[in-house]
């Protein structure tokens, strides 16, 4: 049971976004493209990592918003195969507060229940990098509360390589089974995960930038024009109200009593013509 007065606080601009959410249709997983961290920084005329830095605060309290709402899974994109390309003191930058993170928020994720799982070739890390993720899936792995994914060395089309090559792999020892849409799900980083429903992006910029490209065939996608660092929770709150709002067909059609009446229709004008 959610406590919603742990959302917001009396009487907060928070606390009126919350009181219009309908706890009972929130999405079951979120999904978010943190961007904007660079130009938050060159802004105040800082180096980029400080963007990154600020960045931080806006994981925590997302994290701790959305777990308090009781979402099923929190995905955050938090370094792409593709960003090797920036300088590497940004890169290690970037590495060492995925670790401190990791190491400073550990005990409140295990506190409030929270299982985490990075998700992309994250083995393939510096060493460190890897320990500090490995101890916190571990110590996290019997957490029954939220899942928290952090997408790191990730790339939506490496992860459905990865998976064919695990397909392949194997039916070359005697364990292959029908290729369908249930098994590649089954193969991906997010196995077992409900599929995102929400995917929001920061920062203004309308791109999926290689993420979850399996998964989000049927997210609503919210772009926003906030910069990360300035993310909070009433922007997660706003995003989800948004996300009410809309309807959800998956490819049928809104009402199929109207449209059956409509094809009655036809039908009875067509015979009338016949006549
Ligand atoms: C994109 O902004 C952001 C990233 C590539 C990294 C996101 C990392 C963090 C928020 C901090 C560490 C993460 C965790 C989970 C503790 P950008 O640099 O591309 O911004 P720009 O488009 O304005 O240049």
């Amino acid at each position: 049971m959610i406590d919603v007065s742990r959302l917001a606080e009396a009487g907060s601009p928070e606390e009126l976004l919350v009181r219009r959410l309908d706890l009972e249709r929130l999405p079951r997983h979120v999904a978010i493209i943190m961007d904007g961290n660079g130009r938050w920084a060159r802004a105040r005329g800082l180096p980029r990592v400080h963007g990154h830095r600020a960045g931080v605060e806006a994981v925590r309290d997302t994290v701790e918003a959305a777990a308090r709402l009781e979402l099923d899974v929190l995905t955050l994109y938090a370094f792409s195969v593709e960003n090797w390309k920036r300088p590497r003191y940004e890169v290690w930058a970037l590495m060492n507060l995925l670790k401190e993170y990791l190491r400073r928020e550990l005990p409140t994720l295990i506190e409030n229940g929270i299982r985490f799982s990075p998700l992309g070739r994250w083995r393939e890390l510096d060493p460190s990098v890897v320990a500090a993720l490995e101890t916190a899936l571990d110590a996290t792995r019997d957490c029954s509360g939220m899942q928290l994914n952090i997408a790191v060395n990730y790339s939506g089309r490496c992860e459905i390589v990865d998976a064919c090559r695990q397909i392949v792999s194997d039916w070359a020892s005697g364990k292959g089974t029908d290729i369908d849409e249930e098994t590649m799900g089954r193969y991906l980083y997010t196995a077992g995960q409900a599929d995102p429903d929400l995917m929001i992006r920061t920062s203004g910029e309308s791109r999926i930038s290689n993420f979850m490209l399996w998964q989000c065939a049927y997210s609503e996608f919210d772009f926003v024009d906030t910069l990360w660092p300035d993310f909070r929770r009433r922007h997660l709150y706003e995003a989800i109200l948004d996300y009410q709002r809309r309807e959800r067909r998956y490819g049928a059609v809104s009402d199929p009593s109207r449209d059956r009446e409509s094809e009655a229709s036809a039908r009875a004008e067509r015979a009338s013509e016949v006549d």
